[in-house]
């Protein structure tokens, strides 16, 4: 029986695993976690996170062949496992040389110090953790210095997986890829894991490289996604100006094969932990290699993003008369994408905190990330009022914010908010979810993204 350890049971090391023990019953995988907390959900009915169809696939491997465990034992963990996927978190850093873009790599080195202080036999060590491209030369080194003679083979396999789609992505991912040393030690580790996915993903969607390109392409496809949402919203800005309507304007140019159809939704802007800090990685290593056009190309789409935040409240301001100070403004979503309670980077998140600098009196509504939301707006949570229940959440409110697109949002019954709110009511709808000429109807200005608003009065906006 082949043996696997996972070292970090976050968003990605969860449920990879929890997919990879279902498809393999002949493999035992054990995640290990230094956080005794998540542990403890991961072995529990109350998952540490939200993902249609977590739970099922937990039920099926959990205790025949999948196991989560604290970081008590973790040298033992690692001296019984083959196989070793790191699936830490690489932040930004936030100190020193490159503090604010290069990635954070401690947690990263502290595992290969651990794995390289426990291991007695030979290990096929797996970067799932995205990382600046050549980490795993520097693993290597840290892995080699061991005295008793025992050999590592540093893989790197990114992990696609898009939270709130995470388990449909794991069960029929668009490609595997895996990269390593053209070594013959290399190729058998390269082999192996390529063995392990063919379980399940078909072989020609399995790819493999060379370690460099496979770490580069992890970074490569977050900033040309996050790219393409930057130059949709940039778009919107200028169809907001010349009433042209940006989904008429995405529809008409995503039919054109060569442009494609996918990932042009204009919006308040991206979220999550992974684009910006990939993106600005990018920029780091850009700038460390000597190629400031190249960095300069790429900081842009942060800037955008930023950019259709900022431009999403000023919005707010203006068409509420220039104030709102004391206004009641209900915030529906707090997850930085639907299908998922992950608020990191959320810019739902963006906006609460640019909404209390107005003054004015927030509410927080989410069907599932309330909890994450109000870990991360920290001190300023107290300033917040969270409420479940969105009609509770717009009562006497001036205005609504949809900011993350759960489909239960589109189908209230906004008939009944809006005789609850205090008149006249707004809604701005920064996912464009919404049936707008209905609730204009029903008595709203609409301010959508994109797109004119539709407005019962003509003052108010510059
Ligand atoms: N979240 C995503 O959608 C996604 C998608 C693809 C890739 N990634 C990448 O995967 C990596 C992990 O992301 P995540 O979202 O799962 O992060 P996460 O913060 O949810 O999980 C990381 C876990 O690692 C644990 N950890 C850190 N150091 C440890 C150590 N020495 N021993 C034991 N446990 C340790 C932490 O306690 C934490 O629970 C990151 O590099 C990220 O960029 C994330």
């Amino acid at each position: 029986m082949r043996k696997i350890l996972c070292i970090g049971a976050g968003y990605v090391g969860g449920p990879t695993m929890a997919v990879i023990a279902k498809h393999c019953p002949q493999y035992e995988v054990r995640v290990v976690d230094m956080n005794a907390d998540r542990i403890a959900a991961w072995n529990s009915d109350q998952l540490p996170i939200y993902e249609p169809g977590l739970k099922d696939v937990i039920d099926i491997a959990r205790g025949r062949n999948l196991f989560f465990l604290t970081d008590e034992t973790i040298a033992e963990q690692i001296d019984w496992a083959d196989i070793i996927f790191v699936s830490v978190n690489t932040p930004t850093k936030a100190f020193g040389l490159g503090a604010g873009r290069a990635a954070d790599l401690q947690f990263w080195e502290k595992t290969a110090r651990q794995i390289l202080q426990h291991a007695t036999s030979p290990k096929i060590i797996i970067e799932k953790s995205t990382l600046p491209v050549r980490t795993a030369e520097a693993m290597s080194h840290i892995l080699n210095t061991n005295s008793i003679g025992v050999q590592f083979d540093v893989l790197s396999n990114p992990e696609f997986l898009a939270e709130g789609s995470a388990i449909r992505d794991l069960e029929e991912p668009d490609r595997v890829l895996i990269g390593g040393h053209n070594t013959p030690s290399g190729q058998r580790a390269i082999e192996t894991i390529v063995e392990l996915y063919a379980n399940w993903v078909p072989r020609e969607k399995i790819i493999t490289t060379n370690l460099w390109s496979s770490e580069l392409s992890k970074l490569v496809a977050n900033a040309f996604l996050a790219q393409r949402i930057s130059s949709i919203n940039a778009i919107s800005a200028l169809c907001e100006k010349t009433e042209a309507d940006v989904e008429e304007v995405a529809f008409a140019i995503g039919t054109d094969k060569r442009i494609g159809p996918h990932f042009l939704r204009a919006s308040v802007g991206f979220g999550g932990s992974c684009f910006k800090k990939d993106i600005l990685n990018l920029v780091y290593i850009c700038e460390q290699q000597g190629l400031p056009e190249v960095a300069e190309y790429w900081q842009q789409v942060l800037k955008m993003n930023e950019y259709q935040g900022a431009r999403f409240v000023a919005n707010m301001v203006h068409s509420m008369f220039n104030s709102l100070s004391g206004k009641r403004i209900a915030l529906f979503g707090a997850a930085f994408k639907a299908n998922t309670s992950d608020t990191r980077e959320s810019p739902a998140l963006v906006v609460c905190r640019e909404l209390l600098e107005e003054r004015a009196d927030v509410i927080l509504c989410d069907p599932h990330a309330l909890e994450n939301a109000r870990q991360d707006l920290d001190e300023q949570a107290e300033k917040v009022n969270f409420v479940a229940d969105p009609y509770q959440a717009a009562k006497g409110a001036h205005a609504i914010a949809i900011l993350t697109e759960w489909a239960y949002f589109a189908n209230l019954d906004y008939h009944q908010i809006y005789n609850s709110m205090a008149h006249p009511a707004f809604i701005f709808d920064g996912r464009n979810i919404l049936d707008h000429q209905a609730l204009f109807k029903l008595g709203f200005n609409v301010y959508p993204i994109g797109k004119a608003p539709l407005q019962h009065f003509n003052h108010g906006r510059t």
